[in-house]
């Protein structure tokens, strides 16, 4: 049996579709049993928990092999994946696979790399078999521009002249689930990219073709930036954690790609031209 935490978000929920379309049902800890109910239709056992609530987690952990750890950035997220991975040993789980991030090294110094560094070590250091999976910046971050796209036709962030590698989260799910449901990933870090290094100039021309009109890219001062982020992010914690994140990247810090994904699926990874065509709606 594999478990799934986070699997009612971005690149969780797709990781449990990409399983359900390989036929390998899973069972999945959720808060909100609510929200398990299109996990539940494809076909994966729910199990009502929280990842703080060792209680909760322990009785989800019955009987599994594999671990998918998942959470969002928190201050509380070191502690909660290190304590999963103390209750999946305990538990008998086998395989710890890590939902981690291109920028977690041990040269990290902003806080959400620097938290995922420390529970990748503390994952190798508990004797599981363990797979790292590493992705670049999500495509899906670019819907929380979709607004202004939309309005005028222009999108702002604190990016400079940095590039990403920039990858849908469909993706990430199709390689987090062969990690799980496959062979031979046991003690790998994968780095996943998608398929162009693009500056967010670039990815606006991406976003101009695809959208056939004209749509420009306006680096944002980070200090201003920051101040409208009070309203998206109120904890001050996760605000200036992302605000370092972000002058990592706008610096180069995801500045390159990978042939992880490919050797992980068999298949290109899928391009920012074409993830803008399936949220047309969204931006125009
Ligand atoms: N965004 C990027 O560009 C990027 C790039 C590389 C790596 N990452 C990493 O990807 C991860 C985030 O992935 P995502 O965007 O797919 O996440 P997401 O959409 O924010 O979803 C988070 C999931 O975790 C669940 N969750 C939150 N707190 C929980 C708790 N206490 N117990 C159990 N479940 C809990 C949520 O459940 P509810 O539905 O109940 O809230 C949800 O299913 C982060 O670790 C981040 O560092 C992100």
């Amino acid at each position: 049996m594999i478990l799934l935490t986070g699997a009612t978000g971005k690149t969780g929920g797709e990781t449990a579709k990409a399983l359900a379309a390989r036929g390998v049902k899973a069972r999945v800890l959720v808060r909100d049993p609510a929200k398990g109910a299109a996990l539940q239709a494809l076909g994966h056992e729910i199990a009502v928990g929280d990842a703080s609530d060792a209680a909760s987690v322990k009785k989800a952990l019955a009987g599994v092999e594999r671990i998918l750890i998942l959470l969002p950035n928190s201050q509380q997220q070191e502690a909660m994946e290190k304590q999963l991975t103390d209750l999946a040993k305990q538990s008998g789980v086998k395989h710890v696979v890590k939902m981690s991030s291109m920028e977690a090294m041990a040269s990290a110094t902003t806080p959400i790399p620097m938290a995922h560094w420390a529970v990748e070590e503390h994952i190798r250091r508990s004797g599981l078999a363990w797979t790292m999976v590493k992705p670049n910046f999500f495509m899906q971050n670019l819907l929380g521009s979709a607004g202004s796209i939309k309005a005028n036709k222009s999108f702002s962030l604190p990016f400079g002249n940095g590039r990403t590698a920039m990858m849908d989260a469909r993706d990430i799910g199709a390689a987090t689930a062969e990690v799980l449901a496959g062979k031979g990933h046991e003690n790998r870090s994968y780095e996943i990219t998608g398929p162009e290094l693009l500056t967010f100039h670039e990815a606006a021309e991406r976003f101009s073709a695809a959208l056939g009109t004209k749509i420009t890219y306006v680096p944002a001062d980070p200090a201003v930036f920051m101040e409208i982020m009070k309203k998206v992010l109120p904890n001050e914690w996760h605000r200036n954690a992302v605000g370092q994140l972000f002058r990592e990247i706008a610096e180069g810090g995801l500045n390159h790609t990978t042939q992880d994904f490919r050797k992980l699926t068999g298949r290109d990874p899928i391009s920012l031209t074409q993830f803008v065509r399936d949220h047309a709606q969204l931006f125009q």
